[in-house]
């Protein structure tokens, strides 16, 4: 995949696309990022990206003229019928999570505007195919989010992760929550790791994973279970765990 970052801050991107699987991504020929900035898209002479808002009120917004020649620029080289993602970052947009980043990384381009200062002239959300949140907060500027998209979009593309990192026992894969994991050593401060762990019995092991993936799920995040891909035996294990109660 080929992403396109443009922003107001192209240095602060340096450490996270630059460090393990990420990297790796990049160098296995997976993933192509280039950074753009926005600002050598600013016509005048003080290289102005910002301007104040119509109607009057504190803050500043994105002037619309740099961000479209940004994104004309990068997608110059576009290929007939080859569509890109034009993602837009801003505490305005649909939350991101897992279903909508393994549905961009099905994509083989992707662009992600970064707003900054109070937001974006509203003119730049017309050129973008998705507008998207990390969250209800809001941040001061699209980039941290924008390193937030681009890192679980890659976990979903083949061959970014290798069978030991695998993203099918992850959380949110199947959308519900991963089943707590343990390493070496077998005891610590008193605190032993569940016997089924050192079993070996491989379909003990996968039933404790699922009920636990499954506890923990009812326990935090219910609201996940509705949406959630579950088998009948997930059903099953669902209600037994219902007829447990609450015992923490
Ligand atoms: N820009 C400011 N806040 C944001 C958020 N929550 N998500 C994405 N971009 C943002």
């Amino acid at each position: 995949m080929r992403i396109d970052i443009l922003t107001l801050f192209p240095e602060m991107f340096e450490g996270p696309l630059s460090e393990s699987i990420i990297l790796k991504a990049q160098e296995k020929g997976l993933l192509s990022i280039r950074l753009t900035n926005i600002r050598d898209f600013a016509r005048d002479k003080h290289r102005t990206a910002d301007d104040y808002q119509y109607g009057g009120g504190s803050g500043m917004v994105m002037k619309p003229e740099p961000i479209f020649e940004a994104v004309e620029s990068v997608l110059d080289d576009e290929v007939p019928g080859e569509k890109p993602a034009v993602v837009m970052l801003s505490a305005r947009g649909r939350t991101f999570d897992s279903a909508l980043a393994r549905e961009l990384s099905s994509f083989s381009r992707m662009v992600l505007i970064c707003g900054r200062y109070k937001g974006v002239d509203e003119r730049v959300a017309g050129l973008a195919t998705h507008e998207v949140s990390i969250g209800d907060y809001v941040l001061t500027g699209g980039e941290l989010a924008a390193m937030v998209v681009v890192d679980a979009v890659a976990r979903f593309i083949p061959g970014v992760l290798g069978d030991i990192e695998s993203a099918e026992t992850d959380s949110h894969f199947g959308g519900i929550l991963g089943p707590p994991l343990y390493t070496r050593p077998e005891d610590y401060r008193d605190q032993r790791v569940p016997e089924v762990l050192l079993s070996g019995n491989h379909e003990r092991i996968r039933k404790w994973r699922r009920t636990e993936a499954l506890r923990a799920t009812a326990k935090r995040r219910p609201d996940l279970l509705d949406k959630a891909e579950l088998t009948d035996e997930d059903q099953e294990i669902l209600d037994d765990i219902e007829m447990e109660g609450d015992g923490s």
